[in-house]
């Protein structure tokens, strides 16, 4: 499989979403990469369901929910009913997380756990054949436009070692700094999925942008 690209609305224009959400149809982003924030778990907050429900009727590209809050579990049949096609909870927010990825599945969404930079790829041994999906944090969560942690690119790799060695079918996506110099780094170590905020909506064509991502 080639790579897929998932451009985080986060750094869009919000006065002007309906036209930016029509760049990303037009592109060849895969997924739409939406980051949900609730000031607690991350210190900051964007967005929630009034916008998250009004995406599936402009795009009908797969759209991509990060919680960045905590409880997720409390908002399965939202995101669900929202058109998730895959639903991502951190590692560090959910005490019974394999209770959390089977309710998830049960809403016919992908289950994917989210782990912050500081946590190891080693602590989902036991459940990594249960998830459709890992999401590595290369920045500590909460804001777009953060510089790359190096250390991402070694956990990527330790990553794809567990998930082969496991016989899993879990996707590896990184979020957080990716451009081309450290989205082909990633690539090469083993991602299969890149997210990417600033270095799309803050480039002069976000449409070539996404073009040369997933070229890489
Ligand atoms: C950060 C979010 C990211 C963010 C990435 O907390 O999870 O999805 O939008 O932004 P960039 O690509 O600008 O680092
Ligand atoms: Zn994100």
């Amino acid at each position: 499989m080639s790579h897929l690209i998932a451009p985080s609305l986060l750094s869009a224009d919000f006065l002007n979403l309906e036209r930016d959400i029509e760049m990303l149809n037009n592109s060849e982003a895969d997924w739409i990469h939406l980051d949900i924030m609730d000031g607690v778990f991350v210190p900051n907050i964007s967005f929630g369901f009034p916008i998250l429900n009004r995406l599936k009727e402009k795009t009908s590209k797969p759209l991509d929910v990060h919680m960045m809050i905590v409880e997720p579990e409390k908002f399965i049949p939202e995101v669900a009913a929202a058109g998730a096609h895959t639903m991502n909870v951190h590692y560090e927010a959910c005490t019974h997380l394999h209770r959390v990825i089977n309710e998830i599945k049960k809403h016919g969404m992908k289950a994917a756990v989210t782990l912050n930079p500081h946590t190891p790829v080693i602590l989902l041994e036991d459940i990594i054949n249960d998830l459709d999906m890992v999401l590595l944090m290369s920045v500590n969560p909460g804001f777009g436009g953060q510089k790359f942690i190096e250390h991402s690119v070694e956990k990527v790799r330790k990553l794809k070692e567990l998930i082969i060695n496991k016989g899993s079918n879990a996707l590896i996506e990184v979020d957080g700094g990716v451009n081309l110099e450290t989205g082909k780094r990633l690539i090469d170590a083993g991602a299969d999925v890149l997210v990417a905020g600033n270095f799309v909506f803050g480039s002069d064509d976000p449409i070539k942008t996404i073009k040369a991502l997933k070229s890489m």
